[in-house]
């Protein structure tokens, strides 16, 4: 079994599917041991306590810089022996000293058909927005591994979701999150620990 870790930001349904695919044996690879937020109030904790896995807060503004910040991940990650880290809403881009240290080990969930709409300044319902004055008709998720190159890892897994008439970026993502990604991370997380 690998030992993964879900890094955190906010809501965490993202989390949620991971929780659930674990419970349904759709995840038998690897178990969730440690769930990291970059902020106190993310919904994503209260599940993490629900599921009850352990849980950590880092706070960079309590840390004082980025690369502190990264350190303390470092250290919680060392402490404990995760093996798969997975960027699940997680809305802080990791320099190249943090990804250079775990190459093809982490994931992370975009919500659009990467290379669109991607890259710094994309993440959240900004991505959806996009998509919608861009005027595509088909857009959707993707899971990829992280490196330096914000949304520039090898693509692992990615489901395309159809626009409709009408779409407002709130009633986008909510299908993007129901059509693709809470399908895709779950199915990359797998398909990544079984091969490890
Ligand atoms: C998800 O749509 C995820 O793909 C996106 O933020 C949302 C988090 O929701 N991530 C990014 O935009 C990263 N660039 P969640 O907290 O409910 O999982």
């Amino acid at each position: 079994m690998k030992r993964i870790a879900v890094l955190v930001s906010g809501g965490g349904t993202n989390l949620q599917a991971l929780i659930d695919a674990q419970k349904s044996g759709i995840i038998r690879s690897g178990e969730i041991s440690l769930v990291i937020a970059n902020n106190a109030d993310a919904y994503a904790l209260t599940r993490a306590a629900n599921a009850g896995i352990a849980s950590e807060v880092v706070l960079k503004k309590q840390l004082g810089s980025q690369a502190a910040f990264e350190e303390k991940i470092k250290e919680l990650l060392t402490a404990y022996a995760i093996d798969v880290i997975v960027l699940a809403g997680f809305m802080s881009i990791l320099s190249e000293s943090f990804t250079s240290c775990y190459p093809k080990r982490i994931l992370n969930v975009h919500p659009s058909l990467i290379p669109s709409f991607c890259g710094e300044g994309f993440y959240g319902l900004r991505v959806h927005q996009a998509a919608l004055d861009y005027g595509v008709k088909v857009t959707g998720a993707t899971v990829h591994f992280v490196n330096e190159i914000p949304d520039g890892g090898e693509i692992i897994l990615q489901k395309a979701v159809e626009i409709q008439p009408g779409d407002t970026p709130e009633i986008l993502q909510k299908r993007v999150m129901e059509q693709a990604e809470w399908k895709i991370l779950p199915a990359a997380v797998e398909q990544v620990c079984s091969a490890m």
